[in-house]
């Protein structure tokens, strides 16, 4: 994979707002928050196109209320349908449109560069004001792209040990990609692989360090790597909490990376553990519209305005 392609992405100027979300890890609530976060958006005022780049998962539709389109990504990727804006599809709610995922085996791994990159030139064409991507789960090589590419990146983390281990790797993955696509221009490749080697705990040897000796050695290629890294801010939701500590585990992993990677991660809030959740993915409708009431509407309010604070 030639990871200069995909700089123009990542640089891009867009006329709409492109929101990734991720988690390394499958059912931490994903796609709740990307049909819900869609939905918060668009009720107020503002266009959304929810994106479900979930290949091989695709249920966004069901998320947002509807039956699986008839025309999915699976028709833009084989050239059955030529234009992006043929995916459209509306939903019951104003203002918010989706594009549903392939609904054959074709899996995120499988997609061939072209198209990735088909799909991430053409979304600035979408008549939108905020286009969301649920990205499923795994770090393949294509989720992190999306991720890289997006102008806001957002994780959601369960206040649980797998899920918070696969957040680091996640935002590992990310960093290092972020890095490669720099590091042939700068030389500093095996620095750079010796850096991302190290294990969290091992001192003198994290990607922190490496940038300070990387600054010693060559001033010019260090500063060029610290903007790079600069520009990496990921955005954490903690979800499903039930106690203080739960929130707080967010903050903790906003320190360690911190520390170690040295990127500043913003958390833009949390999720309180809620039935009315699963109670509305079985009634197939979303949450937003069905429970009015439940404290997910606070949180998801908050989380918005806060994401729309950040630049
Ligand atoms: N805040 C919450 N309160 C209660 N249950 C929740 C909450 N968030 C998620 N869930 C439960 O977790 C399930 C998985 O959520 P969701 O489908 O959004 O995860 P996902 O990360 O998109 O999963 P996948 O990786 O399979 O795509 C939901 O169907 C719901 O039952
Ligand atoms: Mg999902």
């Amino acid at each position: 994979m030639n990871l200069e392609n995909l700089r123009p992405f990542v640089e891009a100027e867009r006329n709409c707002k492109v929101w990734a979300i991720g988690g390394g890890k499958g059912g931490v609530g994903k796609s709740l928050v990307t049909a819900n976060t869609s939905i918060c958006l668009a009720l107020m005022g503002y266009k959304v196109v929810t994106v479900d780049l979930d290949l091989g998962g695709a249920n966004m539709h069901t998320c947002l209320g509807i039956p699986i389109p008839d025309k999915t990504l699976s028709d833009y990727i084989s050239n059955k349908v030529t234009n992006i804006n043929d995916l459209l599809v509306p939903t019951p709610i104003r203002n918010l449109q989706i594009i549903s995922g392939a609904q054959d085996e074709l899996g995120i791994a499988n997609l061939k560069q072209m198209h990735k990159n088909k799909i991430l030139s053409k979304l600035n064409e979408l008549d939108a004001d905020f286009v969301l991507l649920d990205l499923g789960a795994g770090t393949t090589f294509n989720t992190l792209d999306f991720f890289i590419s997006a102008d806001k990146g957002i994780l959601v983390i369960l206040p649980e040990p797998t899920s918070i281990e696969n957040t680091y790797r996640f935002i590992k993955s990310v960093y290092h990609r972020r890095l490669k696509m720099i590091e042939e221009l700068l030389d500093i490749q095996p620095l750079i692989n010796q850096a991302m080697n190290a294990k969290i705990s091992s001192p003198g040897s994290t990607p922190v360090e490496l940038v300070k000796r990387i600054i010693d050695i060559n001033p010019e290629a260090g500063h060029r790597l610290q903007t790079e890294i600069s520009k990496f801010k990921p955005h954490i939701i903690m979800n499903q909490i039930r106690n203080q500590q739960d929130i707080d585990i967010g903050f903790s992993i906003q320190s360690v990376c911190k520390r170690y990677f040295g990127i500043d991660l913003k958390y833009v809030g949390y999720l309180d553990y809620d039935a009315a959740v699963w109670q509305s993915v079985k009634k197939r409708k979303p949450l937003l519209m069905e429970f009015p009431n439940s404290r997910l509407v606070n949180n998801f309010d908050r989380i918005v305005h806060k994401l729309l604070e950040i630049n």
